[in-house]
């Protein structure tokens, strides 16, 4: 089975921050999360480089070369994305050579499909957004999302996506399918398709316009930022360069995305397949039927002590500072259980090292510490040697029940959920420590420590396993401290490694190390 995931391609105009590490870590827990089910998989990131935020922020940055200003923070974005443990497969820019030759080859489909017309063109366009805007848009002639941002005018002659015309295929695909996540955003994305979709202008001017991708057999045109960018998710996977690579990935089996966002993935760009397709058989299914993004899941914000994270407030926050700090798996537990489902959440340092010492080093760190500690100093250092059975406990007893819940919110992107649901199992494990003694029975009865033990190893081996799309360095610490070797452990797959008792009798322990070690709190 395969599955393409990718992330938004973010503007270039600054260094990313931890929403944008957030959608990105999303992205890459699911990821990491179907390479351990063994399905092939491909996850691509980038930027979005063709827009005039960019060249604004490389302006204010006192530097006049695009090129070398572009090439310097794809860099910068790319290095991030390494440095925070992001496993993608490809970074795509959007001046790339292989993306224009996408972006001309779907501009000629759609154009032959009747659905590009050049029109006069007068309306409000706000750079924040990258976005025109109608008259009911705005508050006090601003723009509400940007209102310390002038509002241009602009009158021009433009190139026009009649985006209108696919209002009932969009609707059928919204009412019809799960493409929309989760119902609250359908139900936005639905009213929005049903109520307001209007045509689009999707050129600008080439003298008005510094940046862009020149419309085809016409220079004086540039292509519309958004209607280029949303094209990486085809054009990275090889369309109009690579035909096999191409047919082997697409479509998107699954997109996270904010919510700021989500009309542009759930509305223009399905009508733009919609358009393209009927012109292209590498976008048609073997139906004929246009082969559309499977998912997008739209997520909530991130608020920085209840404020908006922005440049003129001064409160963004910087993900690698924090994972130099904590650790990436520290870094990546706290953004995906503070966000829940569907809502906003909101980041302080207070919370992030609350969770820190709590959920991470007294919860998951303390059992794994005191289990593997304990068995290495009654039973000689090895695990302690069993009758392997059933597991005899009710928390051992539930993994597999466990492990369905989780690959449930796995599927559906509840990330916040897989993690309360594994910690609220952990606190029952550390709960049965203490409820059991082993500490105090060894003296007593040696065979039922055994027994008491070697479920808590083995339970700790499958939250190993649970945990590793999301902290996959922990995972690894845990399965050393096993015993296990962690390349061999992991390339058992998802499921043949979840299955009761794999953790052999009387094998040599690792040496038990905090997985999370106390911090100075600031
Ligand atoms: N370039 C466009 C996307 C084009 S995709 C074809 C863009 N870029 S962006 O740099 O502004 O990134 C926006 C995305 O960053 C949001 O959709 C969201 O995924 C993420 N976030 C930005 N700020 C965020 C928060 N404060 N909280 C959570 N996610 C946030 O839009």
């Amino acid at each position: 089975m395969k599955y393409y995931i990718n992330t938004p391609i973010y503007y270039v105009n600054d260094k990313p921050h931890i929403g944008h590490a957030y959608t990105t870590i999303v992205a890459d827990a699911l990821a990491r999360f179907h390479r351990l089910k063994k399905e092939e998989v491909f996850f691509s990131v980038g930027v979005d480089e063709n827009s005039q935020k960019n060249i604004q922020a490389m302006e204010k940055a006192g530097e006049s070369d695009l090129q070398t200003y572009l090439d310097r923070m794809a860099g910068v974005w790319k290095t991030v994305w390494q440095e925070i443990g992001i496993s993608f497969d490809d970074f795509i820019r959007t001046t790339d050579e292989r993306h224009v030759i996408g972006v001309n080859r779907f501009w000629e489909a759609v154009k032959k499909n009747g659905d590009i017309e050049l029109r006069d063109y007068e309306s409000w366009y706000c750079v924040g957004c990258e976005a025109f805007k109608v008259e009911s848009d705005l508050v006090n002639d601003r723009c509400p999302l940007h209102p310390n941002k002038d509002i241009d005018r602009l009158k021009e002659k433009n190139y026009f996506f009649k985006l209108s015309k696919y209002r009932q295929p969009l609707l059928k695909l919204i009412d019809e399918t799960e493409f929309v996540q989760p119902e609250s955003r359908r139900n936005e994305i639905r009213n929005y398709v049903a109520d307001h979709l209007e045509d689009i202008s999707i050129s600008r001017e080439a003298k008005s316009l510094k940046v862009g991708i020149p419309v085809p057999e016409d220079e004086s045109q540039r292509i519309y930022v958004w209607f280029d960018a949303l094209l990486n998710y085809l054009t990275v996977v090889g369309y109009g360069t690579d035909e096999a690579l191409f047919k082997k990935w697409w479509p998107t089996d699954f997109e996270p995305l904010g919510k700021d966002i989500i009309k542009f993935h759930g509305a223009l760009f399905p009508a733009m397949i919609m358009s393209a397709a009927q012109q292209d058989p590498l976008l048609q299914d073997k139906n004929g039927q246009p082969l559309l993004v499977k998912h997008v899941f739209s997520h909530g914000f991130f608020t920085v002590n209840g404020q908006k994270m922005s440049k003129s407030i001064g409160n963004v926050v910087d993900p690698v500072e924090l994972s130099q700090r904590f650790g990436n798996d520290a870094l990546r537990y706290f953004l995906l259980r503070e966000i829940p489902f569907g809502e906003d959440g909101d980041f302080s340092e207070k919370r992030f090292e609350e969770r820190y010492q709590a959920d991470l080093g007294n919860t998951l760190g303390n059992l794994v510490n005191r289990v593997i500690a304990m068995s290495k100093k009654y039973f000689e250092g090895k695990t302690p040697n069993v009758q392997l059975s059933k597991p005899a406990n009710k928390i051992a007893g539930g993994l597999s029940e466990l492990k369905k819940m989780i690959e449930q919110h796995y599927a559906q992107a509840h990330c916040d959920q897989v993690l309360e649901t594994i910690w609220s199992s952990l606190f029952q494990a550390n709960k049965h420590v203490e409820e059991t003694q082993p500490f105090k029975l060894i003296k007593t009865d040696p065979e039922a420590v055994a027994e008491v033990l070697y479920e808590l190893l083995e339970s700790c081996r499958w939250y190993a396993w649970m945990i590793a799309p999301i902290m996959p360095e922990t995972t690894n610490k845990i399965f050393t401290q096993l015993g296990l070797d962690a390349e061999h452990e992991l390339s058992k797959g998802w499921d043949q490694a979840l299955i009761w008792g794999q953790l052999e009798s009387g094998s040599p322990l690792g040496d038990p190390q905090p997985l999370f070690p106390r911090k100075e709190v600031s």
